[in-house]
């Protein structure tokens, strides 16, 4: 059973922004198979650097969206993309520093931050902006 199943009340009715967030779904349980499945550290190291690129991808994309329809919480909502990235960035940090292996804990985290983050702040994002 994979980590972090998608189910569609993550869905907030935008089609581009839900496809990019079940993609994100796809690159954390990838990462999490990676991790356990671990014997060099390779996978998981380059598991971790494709959802990183990917998550950059996606907030620039969100935030273009935002200044576009000059959202009035960008900055709320910004602060909220990095500092999911600037949790990316320490797991990049220990991974290049050997130390191959994301805890439970850690895992927990990044699935419950995306819910969190998805239901509330980009819920409320889709409904300021056209249907995309
Ligand atoms: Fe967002
Ligand atoms: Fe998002």
């Amino acid at each position: 059973m994979p980590l972090f199943e998608w189910d569609g009340s993550l869905a907030i009715g935008h089609e581009a922004i839900d496809t990019q967030h079940k993609n994100l779904v796809v690159f954390v349980n990838q990462l999490h198979e990676a991790c356990k499945n671990e014997t060099g550290g390779s996978d998981s190291r380059s598991v971790l650097m494709s959802l990183y690129k990917y998550t950059m991808f996606h907030f620039s994309e969100e935030e273009r969206l935002m200044k576009q329809a000059n959202y009035a919480e960008y900055a709320a909502h910004k602060a909220e993309h990095d500092s999911f990235v600037g949790t990316l960035d320490a797991l990049a940090e220990k991974f290049r520093h050997g130390q191959a292996d994301i805890g439970k804990e850690t895992f927990r985290w990044l699935v419950s931050w995306l819910i969190d983050h998805i239901s509330v702040m980009d819920k409320r994002l889709v409904a300021c902006l056209p249907k995309g």
